[in-house]
């Protein structure tokens, strides 16, 4: 203490006479100053990051059992609930690619072939599907927040998140015309038509009943908790990312830990955080337009804003944005390059309509291979690849991809 008084006052000296010689920052000076702060804190805040949960969480009133689960995945499988009985949500969601596709836009009813082959049939007068398809893998943490809360029953589903959780997102394909329902059926009365046809098969029958332990138990609403129920078990939470962020320090590189400060630093977080990389909130980015498609695709609310994507498994989702307009991770992050430097690509966004948050992204080309190493370590190729031999309808399993 004795030692210490001396310099401290030799200290408060100087702090005077620096504070008598410089009278300060004006008061808006210090005002903007403490904006920026507070911004700064506001944003570090937002960007929080961790790993995914190892369970998962089922709305109240559809538990999770292996009957259920085992009935889901063969529904998912069977072309049974399309209007023609040739597609099936495997078609455009396979385990072999991930539970999605290797196409940007897809294609439905009328349509042949596997992934990135599948091509409409001649003759043909059935639309392309407008969006690019998710991944099933992990909607099961859809809405989860930096916090790791989420409630399954409210569960954002699809890029404009106009529907919520996947119980009821699992009826949506089957009443959507060039999905699933073709001209045959009218929306109002498909799931009708499809719950007749699973009544009318034994083996459906007694599974629906074991599963759900009611007497009439093949219903719409049933169907689709059972298909639920099997998304939910469709889970990667234990990328190396995770490892890493769980502790284990050597479960990443040296340069995928500089990617993930890069991604942190330059701005991708302030938008794509918590444990699935997604904020879930709506965003104008100004995407490039897909030119397969008539006319553009506004979005949400009409103002061409659309859901933050997850980054987990992006080796398995190319090619990326709603409309697979962007072919790799490079270009994804050469249009940030652009569009934080204020050049929109896409006509109908204006620079002024773009996300607030764009300005904040300060990306540079040295910038990139890191991050995009970083992104590689979310890829975890751990989970449930099971095909079903045969589906109860009899039909081809996945429906006319072969
Ligand atoms: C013809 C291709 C096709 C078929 C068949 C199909 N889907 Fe999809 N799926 C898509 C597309 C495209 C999207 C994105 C649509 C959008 O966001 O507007 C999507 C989105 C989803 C999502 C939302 C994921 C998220 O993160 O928001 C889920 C879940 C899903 N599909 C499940 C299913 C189920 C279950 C079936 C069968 C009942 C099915 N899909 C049939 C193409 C398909
Ligand atoms: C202002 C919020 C915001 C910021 C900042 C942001 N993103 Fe995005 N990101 C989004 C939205 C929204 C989408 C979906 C856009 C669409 O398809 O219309 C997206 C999509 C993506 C995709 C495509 C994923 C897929 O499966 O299609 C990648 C990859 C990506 N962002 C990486 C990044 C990186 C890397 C950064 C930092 C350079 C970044 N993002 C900064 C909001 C943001």
């Amino acid at each position: 203490m004795r030692r210490t008084f001396p310099s401290l006052c030799i200290l408060l000296l100087l702090l005077l006479l620096a504070t008598c010689a410089n009278p300060g920052p004006e008061p808006e000076q210090l005002q903007r100053n403490e904006k920026k702060a507070q911004k700064l804190a506001e944003l570090k805040a937002l960007s929080r990051i961790s790993a995914l949960p190892t369970k998962i969480k089922s709305p109240k009133d559809n538990p999770l059992s292996p009957q259920k689960v085992e009935l889901g995945r063969l529904l998912f499988f069977d072309p049974i609930l399309s209007g023609n009985k040739d597609v099936a949500c495997a078609t455009c969601h396979h385990p072999e690619n991930g539970y999605a596709e290797f196409l940007d836009i897809s294609i439905g009813v009328n349509g042949k072939g596997f992934s990135s082959k599948r091509v409409f049939k001649e003759p043909n007068d059935i639309p392309f599907v407008k969006r690019n398809a998710h991944t099933i893998l992990n909607t099961a943490f859809n809405g989860i927040n930096i916090d790791n809360e989420y409630a399954p029953e409210k569960a954002p589903m699809f890029w404009d998140v106009r529907v919520q959780s996947l119980e009821s997102q699992a009826l949506e394909p089957i009443k959507a015309f060039e999905e699933m329902r073709g001209h045959g059926y009218e929306e109002e009365e498909i799931l009708n038509v499809v719950v007749a046809r699973l009544n009318d098969i034994p083996k459906y029958r007694q599974l629906f009943a074991d599963a759900f332990l009611e007497k009439e138990a093949v219903t719409i609403n049933n169907l689709g908790k059972a298909i639920a129920a099997f998304e939910r078990t469709l889970v990667t939470n234990n990328s190396r990312f995770d490892q890493y962020m769980r502790g284990d320090n050597s479960a990443i590189s040296l340069s995928e830990k500089e990617g993930f400060e890069l991604f942190k630093k330059v701005g991708c977080a302030n938008c794509h955080n918590g444990p699935m990389f997604s904020d879930y909130k709506m965003h104008v980015l100004g995407i490039p337009e897909n030119d397969k498609l008539p006319t553009p695709d506004n979005g949400f609310e009409e103002r061409f804003a659309f859901r933050t994507a997850s980054l987990r498994n992006l080796s398995f989702t190319p090619p990326y944005m709603h409309n697979g307009s962007i072919p790799t991770l490079k270009r994804v992050l050469e249009f940030y390059e652009d569009i934080s430097g204020g050049k929109t690509r896409n006509e109908s966004v204006s620079k002024e309509q773009l996300d607030p948050l764009v300005n904040e992204i300060t990306i540079k080309v040295k910038d990139m291979g890191p991050i995009i190493s970083f992104l590689n370590s979310l890829n975890d190729d751990s989970f449930d690849k099971k095909i079903p031999e045969a589906v109860p309808s009899g039909l081809q399993v996945g429906g006319n991809i072969h």
